[in-house]
C-alpha cells in the first residue's frame, strides 16, 4: 500500500527479499517512526518474528518463507544431501518461532518441498527463492481478491468495528479484515471503522489506527471493552476480524478477545465476518480445540511501552503491582456457530466442515 512519508507517497510491501537480505517495516516503531529492518540470515529473520517486528499471519508467513530462502542460500553447496540437513534444522528454528499462525507452517513447508523436489544445490536454491517469492506474492493477490468479495457485503455509511490488526501490515499488502474496507471506500461507499485498541500489544491502537489514518478512512479508538456498549447502542453495522488458523469445521483462532467480540456480535444481531486467505485454513485442526495458543511473556500486559513526548523515545512503564503476575494468552477461538461467513481469496463462504473442504477440491 502507499504510505504517506514526509514529502513523498511510497508503495511499500511489509516483507520482501532482495539478494540475501530480508527488509521490513519495522512494526513496533509505528505509529511513532518509519523505519525498514534488515535481517541477514534465517535466525536473525525468525527472531523478527519472535520479537514480533512482524506480525500478522501472511507477513509471518512470507517472512517465513523468505527465511527458509535465505537458509537455503547460506546452506554449504557442495553436498545435496548437507543442503538439506542444514535447511531443514532452519525449518525446525523457524518454526518454534511462533505457534498459532498457520501460515508460517505452511510457508516453511512449501519451501521444504520446493528443497526436496531439487536434485542438487543450484536447483534448492532457485525452487526455494522462487517458491518464498511466490508465497508472499500470493498473500498480496489472496488479500485484494478478499478485498474485491468482502466489499460487497458493506454497505455505504456502514460503520465497522474491526479488533487488533488485520491490515496490509499483517500481510504483504492490502489485509484481510480491512482490505473490504478499502475497496468500499475506494467505490465511493461512506465507512467508519470502530478499531478496539487490542491490549496488551495495542495492534488497534497503533497499527491499525495508523493503516486507516493513511487511507484517509474516518475511524476511532475504542479501549477493548467498549464494544458491547456501543453495539447494544445500535452504532455497530457489522464486525470483520481477520485470523491465524481456521480449523476444518469453521472454527477460528485470531487474536485474543476475538470470541467475546463475536458472543456479543451475535447476542446484537450484528454480522460478524472473518476474512482470511485460505493458506490460513489447517486442515489438519479438525475444530478450535486443536489450534495451539501462543502465551507470551507476562511483561506484555504488566507494562505498557508508548512514546514519550518528554524524552522523545519509545518508554516501558509498569503498571501493575511489582508482585503480581499475569496470564498473557496471545490467541483466542471462535466457535463456528458465531461467524455468519469467511471472506476469503475464492469467495465468501459459511464457516463449517463441507464449504471449507470445497475450497480445496
Ligand atoms: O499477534 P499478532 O499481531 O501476530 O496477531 C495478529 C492477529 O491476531 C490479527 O487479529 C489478525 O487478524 C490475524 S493475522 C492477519
Amino acid at each position: 500500500m502507499n504510505v504517506k512519508l514526509e514529502n513523498r507517497v511510497q508503495h511499500y510491501r511489509t516483507v520482501w527479499m532482495e539478494g540475501d537480505v530480508v527488509r521490513m517495516i519495522d512494526q513496533p516503531k509505528i505509529p511513532h517512526s518509519f523505519e525498514i529492518l534488515e535481517l541477514h540470515d534465517y535466525k536473525e529473520t525468525g527472531m523478527a518474528i519472535r520479537n514480533m517486528n512482524i506480525r500478522g499471519a501472511g507477513a509471518i508467513g512470507a517472512t517465513a518463507g523468505y527465511a527458509m530462502a535465505q537458509a537455503v542460500l547460506h546452506a554449504p553447496k557442495d553436498d545435496y544431501g548437507k543442503l538439506v540437513g542444514y535447511v531443514e534444522e532452519a525449518a525446525g528454528y523457524i518454526r518454534s518461532m511462533r505457534p498459532t499462525a498457520q501460515n508460517l507452517f505452511y510457508a516453511v513447508d512449501k519451501v521444504l518441498d520446493a528443497v526436496y523436489g531439487a536434485d542438487n544445490p543450484e536447483a534448492a536454491v532457485i525452487s526455494a527463492i522462487k517458491t518464498a517469492q511466490g508465497i508472499a506474492d500470493e498473500d498480496a493477490d489472496s488479500c485484494k481478491r478478499i478485498g474485491e468479495h468482502g466489499e460487497k457485503l458493506i454497505k455505504d455509511g456502514y460503520r465497522i468495528l474491526t479488533h487488533c490488526n488485520a491490515g496490509w501490515l499483517a500481510f504483504v499488502d492490502y489485509g484481510s479484515a480491512l482490505s473490504p474496507i478499502y475497496v468500499a471506500d475506494e467505490k465511493g461507499k461512506k465507512v467508519f471503522v470502530y478499531a478496539d485498541e487490542t491490549r496488551p500489544r495495542l495492534q488497534g491502537a497503533r497499527l491499525t489506527a495508523w493503516e486507516l489514518g493513511q487511507q484517509g478512512i474516518e475511524h476511532k479508538i475504542i479501549a477493548d471493552n467498549v464494544s458491547g456498549w456501543i453495539m447494544q447502542l445500535g452504532m455497530v453495522d457489522m464486525v470483520i476480524v481477520g485470523s491465524d488458523r481456521i480449523a476444518a469445521n469453521g472454527d477460528v483462532a485470531n487474536k485474543i478477545g476475538t470470541y467475546e467480540k463475536a458472543v456479543l456480535a451475535k447476542e446484537n444481531r450484528i454480522p460478524f465476518y472473518v476474512a482470511a486467505p485460505t493458506s490460513t485454513i489447517d486442515l489438519d485442526s479438525k475444530s478450535g480445540k486443536d489450534i495451539p495458543i501462543e502465551e507470551r511473556d507476562e511483561d506484555e500486559v504488566l507494562y505498557v511501552r508508548g512514546y514519550c513526548n518528554s524524552t522523545g523515545k519509545m518508554e516501558k512503564v509498569r503498571v501493575s503491582p511489582k508482585d503480581s503476575h499475569a496470564l498473557n494468552l496471545a490467541f483466542d477461538v471462535t466457535p463456528a456457530k458465531y461467524i455468519k461467513g469467511i471472506i476469503t481469496e475464492k469467495g465468501i463462504i459459511k464457516p463449517n466442515k463441507k464449504s471449507i473442504a470445497k475450497l480445496f477440491k
